[in-house]
């Protein structure tokens, strides 16, 4: 019998220092896979926008992509903690507003919702919470905001680490979950990690974090460029041109489909 994994058990991670393990994924057969893997959570990111709608950008994903998306990871992942993004445009205008949305992606499956934001959306987290939906809250660089950030770069800098950090305590007194630290130097990372009770997960943001996030389709080498972040932990890319291109022989010189494949009377 699987142990699911639940909200209450990342705080105790934390306390215990066993590393949090999560990666992306958008669709049932990756959800399946990570899953079985031990992967402790699946985030449904809109970052499904650039990697299965071949969008440049996570603004044009929308509520209804996320809720398709949520639904069928959820349909495939028996241990493993499912958290949802909201989209851009999904939150930002009220709480009510990011109440009803949050509603829509628990009813397609999501244990917890994702938003962007640190102090700026601490009234908007803590309304959520309120509704009984656990918010995980993301802050450093945040993708839906990257016009006004001029871009993907590092945020936190120098003096800019206290920004970073007093968005990590608004989001912790809100009642987030746990914080996501995206392209944030290594030494605020760490040193807001250890002020929190909460635990923290890095992308980007060096070793310190209580947990880890990547894009699984940048982790598994399925593209030609990765943020110089990424590790490539496998080359599945390679795997399925290698695959395909020996099934287009296969058929091309009618080794496929052979006797044992076939059906008989
Ligand atoms: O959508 C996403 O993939 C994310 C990660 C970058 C954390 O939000």
């Amino acid at each position: 019998m699987v142990k699911k994994v639940r909200a209450h058990h990342f705080r105790q991670m934390k306390h215990e220092r066993t590393p949090i393990t999560m990666l992306t994924s958008y669709d049932a057969l990756t959800a399946r896979i990570f899953d079985h893997a031990g992967t402790d959570m699946l985030l449904v990111g809109d970052s499904y926008g650039n990697v299965c709608l071949g969008y440049d950008s996570t603004v044009r994903v929308t509520l209804a992509d996320m809720v398709r998306a949520t639904a069928a990871v959820s349909s495939a992942a028996e241990r493993a903690f499912i958290v949802a993004d909201l989209p851009f445009g999904s939150y930002e205008a009220c709480p009510e507003e990011a109440v009803h949305s949050a509603v829509e992606l628990v009813r397609a499956g999501a244990e917890a919702v994702k938003l962007e934001g640190g102090r700026r959306q601490a009234h908007t987290i803590n309304a959520i919470v309120q509704a009984g939906i656990p918010v995980v809250a993301h802050i450093g660089y945040t993708p839906q905001s990257q016009n006004a950030l001029g871009g993907a770069r590092v945020q936190g800098r120098g003096d800019a680490a206290e920004e970073v950090k007093a968005d990590a305590l608004a989001v912790e007194k809100a009642g987030a979950l746990a914080v996501v630290l995206e392209m944030v130097p290594a030494e605020t990372a760490t040193d807001i990690t250890a002020s929190l009770e909460i635990p923290t997960i890095g992308i980007g943001a060096g070793n310190g974090c209580d947990g880890q996030v990547l894009v699984w389709s940048d982790m598994a080498g399925m593209t030609d460029w990765q943020p110089s972040f990424v590790q490539v932990f496998g080359q599945v890319g390679q795997a399925l041109t290698a695959a395909a291109l020996d099934y287009n022989e296969a058929v091309r010189t009618r080794q496929f489909p052979d006797a044992q494949h076939s059906f008989t009377n």
